[in-house]
């Protein structure tokens, strides 16, 4: 058994951590600060092929495999976590279309979201389906030659700036997780719309609307696989999704870590620095212990993901370990910060918030549990 990161792996998370501590890092706090969405720098992480990881070179993707995405991913969360979630949704969505998409869908619409010269979104959660997809009820109606959408999406992530959406819509009966179907989705069809954005606790630069649908028009022919299988190519991509926020929840913690330990050497009280203080070693200790079982947790999943095994299990479990493990990690740093780190000026407090969501989105705890509980029961 080889715990060795290949060269190319390692090539790919060091490139990945010098164009986040370069092009993120330094500017990460003010974006966060101010809402401001990080075009260039997405743009340019596109031009480096961190929007397609996972997909193949055949199909202009970078061919670089789940665990490498896993490594540049962590690198890129630890500078800037609103950016970490931007990337993990695009390369989300990439996934679907490879999976599931036709040679010409491939080709219109998976080679530019691998390239990075579109950014890829997946619009499934509405208001009253939220852990339970099931429940949506956004329709696509059968018109003979087209679709007709009407509904809406909350809290879709980049979704004012996305150029192809994984949507997912209701065909069949009414609260049934085989009446959805998946759309490829573009932001020129008649009768979409971005809706609200939202106003959110933290990873304030990264872009989370409402999608609205009023007598839009689909395209037969942007039918993904075919009617009925809506629910599975959800699963299918939030599979990889999961691993996704599980890197990012470990770049969050490290980051947290980073500060705590800065903090801790430079902070005197009764005389020393708190560091001395044995309190404030083991919590260094626990959360440095924790990254490092999120980091392979989350590594074994996308190891098994790139050897072509099922990971549903593998990926659920990284990400409710890794995401219970950064907010923990947040809290004990901003506890080792005392008064200072529940103030603005401090990045402590950013990466709090900025870790509060990694244990809802993309399925909460409570789901990846479910999740967990079932394939272990059914083994
Ligand atoms: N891979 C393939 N197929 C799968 C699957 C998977 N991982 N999981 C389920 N399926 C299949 C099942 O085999 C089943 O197939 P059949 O109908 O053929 O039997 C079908 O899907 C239904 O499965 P379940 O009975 O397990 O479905 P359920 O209604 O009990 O739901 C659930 C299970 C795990 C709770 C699921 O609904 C779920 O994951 N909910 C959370 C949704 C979520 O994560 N939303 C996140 C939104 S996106 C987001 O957050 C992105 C962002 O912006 C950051």
């Amino acid at each position: 058994m080889a715990f060795e990161l290949t060269q190319e792996q390692e090539m790919i998370r060091l490139m990945a951590r010098d164009f986040a501590r370069k092009e993120l890092e330094p500017y990460a706090g003010k974006w966060e600060e101010e809402g401001i969405f990080p075009e260039a720098a997405i743009k340019k992480m596109g031009e480096l092929g961190l929007l397609g990881m996972m997909i193949p070179v055949e199909y202009d993707g970078s061919g670089a495999g789940a665990v490498s995405y896993c490594l540049a991913l962590q690198e890129i969360a630890y500078s800037c976590a609103s950016t970490a979630v931007t990337m993990s949704v695009a390369n989300l969505a990439t996934d679907p279309i490879f999976k599931y998409g036709t040679e010409e869908q491939k080709n219109k619409y998976l080679k530019p979201i691998a390239r990075g010269e579109k950014i890829g979104s997946f619009a499934v959660t509405e208001p009253e389906a939220g852990s339970d997809p099931g429940s949506m009820t956004t329709r696509a109606e059968d018109k003979g030659d087209y679709y007709l959408i009407n509904g809406s999406k909350v809290f879709i992530t980049t979704g004012a700036y996305a150029g192809v959406f994984i949507l997912i819509a209701r065909t069949g009966p009414e609260k049934t997780n085989r009446g959805l179907s998946a759309f490829i989705l573009t932001p020129d069809m008649a009768g979409f719309k971005v809706g609200r954005k939202e106003n959110k606790m933290g990873l304030r630069a990264s872009n989370t609307v409402e999608l609205l649908f009023e007598d839009c028009i689909m395209p037969k022919e942007n039918l993904l696989g075919r009617e009925g299988l809506g629910f599975k190519i959800a699963m299918v991509a939030l599979d990889s999704g999961r691993i996704g926020i599980a890197s990012q929840s470990v770049g969050i913690a490290r980051a947290c870590l980073h500060e705590a330990i800065e903090y801790a050497k430079t902070r005197k009280q009764f005389g020393r620095n708190i560091s001395s203080f044995q309190a404030i070693q083991w919590m260094i200790a626990d959360t440095a212990t924790e990254i490092e079982a999120a980091h392979w947790l989350t590594l074994s999943a996308a190891h098994t993901k790139d050897q072509g095994l099922p990971f549903t299990r593998e990926a659920s479990m990284a990400k409710l370990f890794a995401s219970e493990m950064a907010n923990r990690a947040a809290y004990r740093a901003l506890q080792i910060h005392g008064g200072y780190g529940y103030m603005r000026e401090y990045k402590i407090e950013r990466l709090y918030r900025d870790a509060r969501v990694t244990t809802i989105y993309e399925g909460t705890s409570e789901v990846q549990r479910i999740v967990i509980s079932r394939e272990v029961m059914a083994d």
